[in-house]
């Protein structure tokens, strides 16, 4: 069993489509282990996104990540991993798998509807960052 850090991003929570997204995860057995809703600090995008700081798109990343709330969430499940990725598509929704969640619900390639950690080692530092222990169940 894995378990790896989901976010649905400000453009699908203004979207109405939180629900939505959740089955994809449910339906494919990923189960909710942990989830809330919340208000990213300008310095919490930053850290969580530290990764990119070099990349010309960081600045632009930050601001819609903080341009609305987001709902973070602990997936668990076999392959967590890489079965989020799979059902998340590519980080550009034009090159998304039809039937996939960034193919059906984002816009861009900034505002692609969710983030999904990309290794374990990835998965575990992001959700220690958003979770203490006692919140994954
Ligand atoms: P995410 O999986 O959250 O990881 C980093 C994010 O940077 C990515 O999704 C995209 O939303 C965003 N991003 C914006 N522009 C680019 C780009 N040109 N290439 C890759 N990621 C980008």
């Amino acid at each position: 069993m894995e378990k790896t850090l989901s976010i649905i991003k400000p453009d699908a929570v203004a979207k109405g489509v939180i629900g939505k997204i959740i089955d994809r995860f449910e339906s494919n057995g990923l189960r909710i282990a942990g989830m809330k809703k919340l208000q990213l600090s300008t310095q919490q995008a930053e850290e969580f996104y530290a990764i990119h700081k070099e990349r010309p798109f960081y600045a632009d990343l930050v601001k819609f990540m903080t341009s609305g709330p987001v709902v973070v969430m602990v997936l668990e499940g076999e392959n967590a991993v890489k079965k989020n990725r799979e059902l998340m598509g590519a980080t550009n929704p034009k090159e998304a798998d039809k039937g996939t969640i960034r193919a059906d619900f984002a816009e861009s390639i900034e505002a692609n509807a969710v983030h999904g950690s990309d290794s374990l080692e990835n998965a575990k530092n992001e959700v220690a960052f958003f979770f203490d222990g006692r919140e994954i169940l």
